[in-house]
């Protein structure tokens, strides 16, 4: 339920917030760049210095709540000045402890140097003749009818059989991981409060990534899941096999959602502002500036998470070993201290515009941005070559200026449950 009084507004849980979290953003910096949430025993870093600080700081920051979030108590109570004996006492209490997303150290530096050898140059370029071909299957169908509700009939399926073409899974099975996912709901929603970072669909599909790396291991081919079953660690050293099964779903299912939104987010902005796709269609050049910008103002994760192992600062704030840390990257990318007065307006080749933190910084770098980055672009060129004007439906969102999007309420993803869009034929 909404609260109605700011203060006792929860970021977790609030549907107000979770449906408009830039108005909560604009308002908790007010009060600082760091506070101390109300809601929950956790601060909330809203400022785009601030967010470097920590995110940088691997020494005294943990990711092991990455998935978990700030929200969730920590599993044991912290004692001292320097809590890492204990973390790694409880790491496996945490949810998503098994995931690169929570490593630390060295273990995630090893998990990490075998991701970059997953995305090599011409397998990521075989994967760009693969999305062009369906993108165009899935536009040429839309423009047919005329309209499509673009989540669903396009966004989700485009980013599913992209990253199961990129990973090596067997065309037959494809269909399987479409209709798995369709099922499955958003991370973090409070739709699905009792359990919001189910994984059901992440245990289907690591049985399958098992059999497929059990398979590539006896006959290696010159897909991804090849080169993970045969990799080693920097050090010669094997990897497990539970380890590959682990990061090979989680790369199947990191991308979806964050893809999938991201584009809708994008297509939103494309028919919404005034004049945008007439000059995007003069002017492919400037796909890729639409892209980042839509991306620093509705990027599709809104916060990630950290934990203070060890008595720290942020700028001159003391904190505490054992403070859990909410890094709000929907907030830091319209802080008006690093972005202007117009941090919150869409504005097209806004200058050091790659430097926005929808991807996150530092060691934990987002692994598959230049796929999500190629996904967009790709789809943007296939949209733009196959019609003359793509349009809002007035029917099922309103008319310019009152327009009514369905929000995904989730905590950890920022986008549209459905966009319905009338697309014109070339
Ligand atoms: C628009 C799309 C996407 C967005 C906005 C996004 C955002 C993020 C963010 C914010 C993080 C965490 C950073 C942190 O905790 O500091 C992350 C991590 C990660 N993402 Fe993405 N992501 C997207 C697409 C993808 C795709 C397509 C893949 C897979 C192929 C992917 C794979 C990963 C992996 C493996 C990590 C963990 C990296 C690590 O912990 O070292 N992401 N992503």
């Amino acid at each position: 339920m909404a609260a109605s009084n700011f203060e006792e507004r929860d970021y977790f849980t609030d549907p107000s917030v979770l449906l408009d979290p830039y108005g909560y953003f604009d308002e908790m910096r007010q009060r600082g760049p760091v506070v101390q949430l109300e809601t929950r025993d956790a601060l909330l870093v809203n400022g785009f210095k601030e967010y470097l600080e920590v995110a940088l700081n691997t020494k005294d920051w943990s990711a092991i709540n990455g998935l978990a979030g700030s929200g969730t108590p920590l599993p044991f109570t912290p004692e001292g000045s320097d809590i890492s004996a204990q973390l790694e006492a409880n790491r496996d209490k945490f949810i998503g402890h098994e995931l690169v997303v929570c490593y630390d150290g060295k273990k995630h530096k090893d998990v990490r140097s075998l991701i970059s050898r997953c995305f090599t140059p011409s397998r990521l370029k075989a994967n760009e003749t693969f999305m062009k071909e369906y993108a165009g299957q899935l536009i040429d169908q839309a423009v047919a009818k005329g309209r499509c509700e673009l989540m669903g009939e396009i966004s989700t399926r485009f980013v599913t059989l992209v990253i199961a073409d990129l990973l090596g899974v067997p065309p037959e099975d494809r269909v399987i991981f479409e209709e798995q996912i369709e099922k499955g709901q958003t991370v973090g929603s409070i739709e699905n409060a009792d359990n919001p970072t189910a994984m059901e669909s992440v245990y289907f599909i690591g049985g399958y990534m098992a059999k497929y790396l059990a398979e590539r291991s006896e006959n290696p081919g010159s897909d991804l899941m090849s080169e993970l079953a045969t990799a080693t660690y920097p050090d010669g050293t094997k990897p497990e096999m539970l380890e590959l099964v682990t990061l090979a779903t989680f790369m199947f299912v990191a991308g979806q959602d964050t893809s999938a939104k991201l584009l809708g987010n994008v297509v939103r902005y494309i028919c919404d502002v005034p004049g945008l796709q007439q000059e995007m269609r003069a002017d492919r050049e400037l796909i890729p500036w639409v892209i980042e910008e839509v991306l620093r103002l509705e990027g599709s994760t809104k916060a990630t998470h950290r934990l203070a192992i060890r008595d720290t600062t942020i700028g001159d704030r003391p904190v505490p070993a054992g403070t859990q840390a909410m890094l709000g990257i929907a907030g830091v990318n319209r802080d008006p201290e690093r972005w202007g007065d117009d941090a919150n307006e869409f504005k097209l080749k806004r200058p050091r515009i790659r430097e926005h933190l929808a991807f996150g910084r530092g060691v934990h770098t987002c692994a598959g941005a230049p796929l999500a980055r190629a996904e967009v672009l790709t789809m943007l060129n296939v949209m733009l070559d196959k019609t003359s004007e793509i349009r809002i439906s007035e029917q099922e969102h309103g008319k310019p200026g009152s327009r009514q999007y369905p929000f995904e309420p989730s905590f950890i993803i920022r986008g549209l449950e459905k966009l319905h869009v009338e697309l014109d034929p070339k």
